[in-house]
């Protein structure tokens, strides 16, 4: 099969079934049916996945390299632009710049609230010794 193929989420849940298990791992689309019984980590967690997307459970495993790099073999596609997720290695890198944002921001209010006082004090001290 030709393994450029687009697949939506509910493609993969339709076609994929126990006795030809299809599972989506960083948007690309894996037909393991004949890796079932070759996997080392065994048939039962592959087929709890199938017609998912296996990315966090995959990830949440440490794959090695290798495991990466067999996995290419059983390739069938990939899933369509709109069902694409944020690839898994840049996930984590979200909460820091979330963090830095909200620092900036609250910034400024910080200087105003002084600024506004000494502007108060300066007009009721002019205001009481004008005279
Ligand atoms: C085509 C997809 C997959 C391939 C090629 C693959 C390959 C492998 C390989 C080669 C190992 C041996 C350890 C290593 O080299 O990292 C392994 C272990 C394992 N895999 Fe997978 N795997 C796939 C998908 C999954 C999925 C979706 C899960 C879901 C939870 C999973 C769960 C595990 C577990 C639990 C182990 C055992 C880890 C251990 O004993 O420390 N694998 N897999």
């Amino acid at each position: 099969m030709a393994a450029d193929k687009k697949f939506t989420l509910a493609d993969v849940q339709e076609t994929s079934n126990p006795n030809k298990p299809l599972l989506v791992i960083d948007n690309v689309v894996y037909d393991v049916t004949t890796f079932m019984n070759e996997h080392p980590g065994g048939e039962e967690v592959l087929q709890e996945q199938q017609g998912k997307d296996a990315t966090e459970a995959f990830e949440d495993v440490g794959h090695s390299g290798d495991a990466r790099e067999m996995m290419q073999k059983y390739k069938i596609g990939e899933l369509a632009d709109s069902d694409r997720q944020i690839p898994f290695n840049a996930r984590k890198e979200k909460p820091k710049f979330e963090v830095s944002e909200t620092d900036t921001s609250s910034s400024w209010t910080a200087w105003i609230i002084p600024a506004a006082l000494a502007i108060a004090a300066t007009v009721i001290y002019k205001f009481l010794f004008a005279k």
